[in-house]
């Protein structure tokens, strides 16, 4: 331990951030180890680049001559036959069993304040069923409709690994095979005041965050789930997030139009109904594939204009549903040190010098990610952008309250779901405005789509006019508390 720690005390100094030793004295045998294995962890020469580009001086913006909009293939509806050659080539690739789900479950979740994974949020507005086991019920339904099985790999990271296994190991994995669910951690990046010194948030402990969803590409070439997945004959992974509540995974539509397109990697995109909605935008930069988020509209003023009829132009917002090929992920592995890092101004919790906790009242430092959707300049085919509407495919959920919320997820799948009841003829109870009036929950086991729902409702009677949830055999749900 004593080389160990000397060792790691010269590293320290000599990229100026020792302090984070000045607890040493103080710490128990388990906090010393555990704050040496984060130290030894960590990429000096990374973190060193990060705070010299981006804390102690300005990055240089990026400028583009030209910033246009992607091609993006119309909403799929089977009557059109580019897009049931889609649908069928997406349907045989899940019957052969080549897609694997991939959701990435790494982070911390602070705006929605949960006590625990945001997976394990009580989503369910009628069983108050979590997020993990909604999209394990449409696990359940495709694996039903196509007789095959979809691996689903999932990644976590250190602030929620423990938490989300013992959450499924608590729900006994949702009914799915143990084995058939593989999950896996991302790295962490140090947190940095805006002098740059890294930060603690106990007294033994470095103030860290998870590396981005882009931190998947390294996870999983690390953790060998691309070749777990190489073994298991699956070559395509279904990319979402864990708070997009109805996003509707291996969707064959898209997939099929990512095998019968030779993509690396695809995407959803929807619309956008204004410039300054709260979404990245995919578009071509000088001809190169990029999203640009949100927070930096106001760079690219070309991203705000609208045409004569209002619309926006580059109109292609991002619900951050994507496929990948396991070959690409593979591949731009090893182009990873090359993806570009952003920085987010946070309120970091720290550690004084007095040891006392403290929560800053104002952002105080810097965190550092890598995001997915920069994966996609490193495309050699042209990416595939298929349009959806969101209702039914994208309600994140980032708050409890206002956009992007609980509130608005509920609001959003109660009328989608009311058109499913309404397709059945069953008469929905809506106040003076034509909302909905009741609440609505029904189980993606049972059905998928407005279809699938009316066919496996057939000669069911109408329950009555209150709320109205099924469960994922069809059975009627009881209201938890
Ligand atoms: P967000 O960027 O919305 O972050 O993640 P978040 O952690 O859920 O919430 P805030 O920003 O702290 O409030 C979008 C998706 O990407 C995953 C999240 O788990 C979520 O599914 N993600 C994010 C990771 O897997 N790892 C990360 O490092 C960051």
């Amino acid at each position: 331990m004593a080389s160990t720690l000397n060792d790691v005390r010269v590293r320290l100094e000599q990229h100026g951030q020792e302090h984070v030793l000045r607890f040493w004295n103080d710490l128990n045998k388990t906090e010393r180890q555990a704050l040496l294995r984060d130290i030894e962890a960590i990429d000096f020469a990374l973190m060193e680049r990060l705070i010299r580009e981006w804390v102690v001086s300005e990055p240089a913006q990026e400028t583009f001559k030209n910033i246009c909009p992607v091609p993006v293939i119309p909403k799929a509806e089977l009557n059109r036959p580019d897009a049931k050659e889609a649908w069928d080539a997406g349907e045989q690739a899940l019957r052969d069993g080549r897609v694997g789900l991939f959701l990435v479950a790494g982070g911390q979740g602070t705006r929605l304040g949960f006590e625990g994974p945001k997976g394990a949020y009580p989503i369910g507005p009628i069983s108050q069923r979590s997020l993990f086991a909604f999209h394990a019920e449409k696990i359940h339904n495709l694996q039903r409709r196509y007789a095959c099985t979809i691996p689903w790999y999932i990644m976590v990271s250190d602030t929620n690994d423990d938490a989300t296994q013992s959450f499924f190991r608590e729900n006994d994995f949702f009914g799915l095979q143990q084995n058939d669910v593989k999950f896996f951690r991302q790295r962490m990046v140090p947190c940095v005041s805006e002098q740059g010194k890294f930060l603690l948030d106990e007294p033994g402990r470095l103030a860290m965050n998870p590396n981005g969803h882009g931190g998947c590409i390294p996870a999983m070439v690390e953790n060998l789930v691309t070749k777990d997945a190489r073994d298991r004959g699956v070559d395509t992974l279904s990319y979402f997030q864990v708070d997009n509540w109805a996003v509707k995974v291996a969707d064959p539509f898209f997939i099929g139009y990512h095998v019968l397109r030779n993509a690396e990697m695809s995407s959803k995109s929807h619309r956008k109904s204004m410039p300054r909605e709260a979404v990245g935008v995919h578009c071509l930069c000088d001809g190169e594939y990029r999203v640009i988020e949100y927070s930096e509209l106001d760079i690219y003023p070309q991203l705000l204009k609208v045409d004569d009829d209002g619309n926006v132009v580059c109109f292609a917002g991002n619900p951050a549903i994507h496929v990948l090929s396991v070959d690409f992920v593979d591949r731009i592995y090893r182009q990873y040190d090359t993806f570009p890092w952003h920085r987010a101004h946070k309120k970091i919790p720290y550690i004084n010098d007095k040891g006392d906790l403290v929560q800053p009242q104002r952002p105080n430092g810097y965190k550092f990610e890598t995001f997915v959707f920069d994966a996609l300049r490193f495309t050699t085919h042209e990416p595939v952008a298929l349009e959806i509407e969101p209702p039914g495919e994208y309600t994140p959920i980032k708050q409890f309250n206002g956009d992007n919320s609980v509130v608005a997820a509920w609001e959003s799948m109660n009328r989608y779901w009311a058109e499913w009841l309404e397709a059945m003829g069953w008469p929905v109870p809506r106040n003076a405005r034509g909302d909905v009036a009741i609440k609505i929950e029904i189980s993606p086991q049972f059905a998928l789509s407005k279809e699938e729902f009316v066919e496996r409702s057939a000669g069911c009677l109408w329950p009555a006019s209150h709320d109205v949830g099924i469960g994922p055999n069809g059975e009627w749900l009881t209201p938890v508390e």
